[in-house]
């Protein structure tokens, strides 16, 4: 298949296109670079050993997205582009909103003129807020405390809309967990701009010395050992899953958790990361960060069920991928 991946040279969005080049398909990349680089598409390249179109260029750019459709027999789209950083979109509502709605509205417009029938959304477990875990696809979802959040659960409903006007569209929302890893090849990752929020490049970045310690965010949440918990998934995993969502696509929609139904506590990672790599990772316990919750963590059977998915790399792997590239981008952008 010819499949349109927006946000394709970013984190989740490199590893999703190595593992559809690999599967056979042949890949579009449209990609603006506001938080990555054209260096990872040609890591791309250099992994798969294959090619693939990129255009540097806004999702919200309604000519430009006509272009391609025009240009090319596209067989599906995944839409990845957006905007993810929790904080940042309290700050700057507007252009969360902005970037993540009008990117979806404006892709979908352009499947339905041009017969495009298959979509994969990038959601996420922000949407189902601080309900009972585990999370399951047919929760209710509670209210997100963030802009960010909201542009997911919106964007939910829009293709939900669509689909019920459209008979034909078929669309798999798939809500990740906490994405981490790296690609074995140590040459495409994570590598946020400035500090990191998350936990992985947080406790990656401390292992390289970069931050004299972790500071972990509150020890006294009803879970195993105060932490925090969260469902922990590999990066490849979750490509893989992007790769069986579009292979099982079915008319209407349909919301698959892609996580592990595996929760890890902060102090449960930093002690497997510990482990993997053979680092002391030293921390201290600080206040709660404003809007997290006790635990997040998936049941993922239904995605098992229908798309013959499963997640199967362990937090060992993830912790040991995760610092195998955090040193080789180190390297890479010391020997610039
Ligand atoms: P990322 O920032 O690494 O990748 C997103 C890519 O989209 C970037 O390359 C960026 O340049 C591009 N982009 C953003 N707006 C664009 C626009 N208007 N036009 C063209 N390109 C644009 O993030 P990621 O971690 O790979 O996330 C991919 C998707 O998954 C996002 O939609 C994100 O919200 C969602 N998601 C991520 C996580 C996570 O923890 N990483 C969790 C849940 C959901
Ligand atoms: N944490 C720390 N110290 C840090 C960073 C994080 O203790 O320096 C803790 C957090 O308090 C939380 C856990 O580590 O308990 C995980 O935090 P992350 O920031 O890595 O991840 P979140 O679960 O808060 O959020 C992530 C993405 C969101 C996405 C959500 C989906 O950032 O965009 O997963 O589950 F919506």
């Amino acid at each position: 298949m010819n499949i349109l991946v927006t946000g394709g040279a970013g984190y989740i969005g490199t590893h999703t296109c190595v593992a559809l080049l690999e599967a056979g398909n042949s890949v579009i990349v449209a990609d603006n670079l506001c938080n990555s680089t054209a260096e990872s598409i040609e890591k791309v390249k250099q992994i798969t050993n294959k090619e693939l179109t990129f255009y540097q260029m806004d999702v919200t750019d309604a000519e430009k997205v006509e272009a391609i459709f025009s240009k090319h027999k596209i067989d599906g789209v995944i839409h990845f582009a957006g905007l993810k950083a929790v904080g940042e979109s309290v700050v700057k509502p507007l252009t969360y909103y902005y970037n993540n709605i009008i990117s979806t509205m404006i892709l979908t417009k352009y499947c339905q003129k041009y017969g495009v029938n298959r979509f994969v959304f990038s959601s996420s477990a922000t949407v189902y807020g601080d309900n009972t875990v585990p999370f399951i696809e047919t929760m209710d979802l509670l209210p997100t405390t963030n802009p960010y959040g909201e542009t997911k659960a919106m964007s939910e409903r829009i293709l939900t809309d669509i689909a019920k006007a459209n008979p034909e569209f078929s669309v798999a929302i798939l809500r990740y967990f906490n994405p981490v890893g790296a690609h074995e090849s140590g040459l495409i990752g994570e590598a946020p701009n400035g500090i990191p929020n998350n936990l992985m490049p947080y406790v990656s970045q401390v292992a390289k010395g970069k931050f004299e310690k972790l500071r972990v965010f509150g020890n006294d949440y009803p879970t195993i050992d105060g932490t925090g918990v969260r469902d922990y998934i590999h990066v490849l995993d979750l490509a893989e899953g992007h790769v069986a969502a579009l292979d099982h696509l079915k008319n209407g929609v349909h919301v698959y958790n892609l996580g592990t139904g595996q929760g890890t506590s902060v102090l449960e990672l930093v002690k497997a990361f510990e482990e993997a790599n053979g680092i002391d990772i030293p921390y201290e316990i600080v206040e709660r960060r404003p809007g997290d919750i006790a635990s997040c963590y998936a049941d993922a059977s239904k995605a098992n069920r229908e798309l013959g998915w499963t997640a199967r790399r362990d937090i060992i792997a993830m912790c040991r991928d995760a610092w195998r590239f955090e040193k080789n981008y180190k390297d890479l952008v010391e020997s610039k």
